[in-house]
């Protein structure tokens, strides 16, 4: 089958298309793939210095959807080992664990829960921890950081879609953000503020970050009394220069999310939740962009240049 490859070379690693690819055979679903993503985690699959491929060669490809063979039932499936200790979405078909599997839920086409992807399922497990801790659109402003980008922008239009004032901090233009409901568009520098100040201005209500090091430090910063931050991403470095005087004098939380290895109950119920009242409203227009495989090589470098807005789908 067409696949696209990642492989260990000796001096790297080598990717691109292969047409005659086989998949081991297993006690496994065998799915006929009809729609992949491009996630930033797939991009460092590709690369040496990633430090995300665990085996080789590799399909990457952490999300997935299409038809069982036999059943013929439509389903998903992201995360796990997916894309990068196991043969994931870039290929015709994919072999996977049946515990990994979820039904598509009713209402999303194959295309749509792809435009979702794991980015739009980790921007709703934030919003649902932000809800979780207490959060309701009439407690101010909600900053999403690296807000152009796949879980950034989903987060935008899930939670303007659900009435809070989105207020998302970019490297990019306004209009992608604006069009998707955002009522504000700031700089990442605005967003990181003062790194000198102990607080800055109680701003934030919530806040879902993308981009982690000195944007989400600002943050938490100026988050309001009680306020929280859901953090996801570590584009802007794996560090977190704060105190812990947001924490002792504002009683703000930092709630962590992960989108890999939630159990398939939850997860389940996650995406039924995407189909219905934390469903994005820009599934067919502003936030999916299509390529197919023999797009993907010029995808996967433009996300890691972090060039790439919205969601960048592929068709298999
Ligand atoms: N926890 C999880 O389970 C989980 C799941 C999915 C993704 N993630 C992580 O979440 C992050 C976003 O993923 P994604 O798929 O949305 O990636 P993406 O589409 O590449 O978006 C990342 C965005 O971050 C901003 N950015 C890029 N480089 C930056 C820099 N040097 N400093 C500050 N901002 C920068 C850019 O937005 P602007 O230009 O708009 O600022 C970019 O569009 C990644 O770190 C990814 O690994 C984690």
């Amino acid at each position: 089958m067409r696949a696209f490859v990642a492989e260990k070379t000796d001096d790297g690693v080598e990717r691109g298309l292969r047409d005659d690819f086989e998949l081991e055979d297993g006690d496994r679903v065998l799915v006929d793939v009809a729609w992949s993503s491009v996630n930033y985690k797939d991009a460092l699959a590709t690369i040496a210095k990633g430090q995300v491929a665990r085996i080789s060669p590799l399909i990457p490809g952490i999300d997935l959807a299409g038809t069982a063979e036999g059943s013929g039932e439509e389903v998903l499936a992201h995360g796990y080992d997916l894309g990068v200790a196991h043969h994931g979405g870039y290929a015709e078909y994919a072999h996977v664990p049946s515990e990994w599997i979820v039904p598509l839920p009713g209402g999303l086409s194959a295309r749509q829960a792809m435009t979702i992807g794991t980015a739009g399922y980790t921007a709703a497990r934030c919003v649902i921890a932000l809800e979780a801790a207490g959060l309701t659109p009439d407690a101010g402003p909600v900053l999403v950081t690296g807000a152009s980008g796949g879980v950034g922008s989903t987060a935008v239009d899930i939670l303007a879609a659900r009435g809070y004032e989105v207020v998302a901090s970019t490297g990019k233009g306004e209009g992608f953000l604006l069009s998707l409901g955002a009522a504000e568009v700031i700089s990442r520098e605005e967003a990181a503020g003062d790194a000198g100040r102990p607080l800055e201005k109680a701003r934030w209500a919530g806040v879902v970050d993308c981009v982690g090091g000195e944007v989400l430090a600002g943050a938490i910063r100026g988050l309001k009394y009680g306020g929280a931050a859901a953090a996801c991403g570590n584009t802007g470095g794996v560090k977190l220069p704060t105190t812990v005087l947001p924490f002792i004098l504002r009683g703000v939380s930092l709630l962590g999310v992960d989108s890999v290895q939630t159990p398939i109950k939850e997860r389940t119920e996650t995406w039924k939740r995407l189909a219905t009242d934390l469903r994005p409203p820009h599934l067919e227009d502003a936030l999916a962009v299509e390529t197919d495989l023999d797009g993907l090589e010029d995808a996967l470098t433009r996300i890691l240049a972090g060039e790439l807005s919205g969601r960048t789908i592929v068709r298999l």
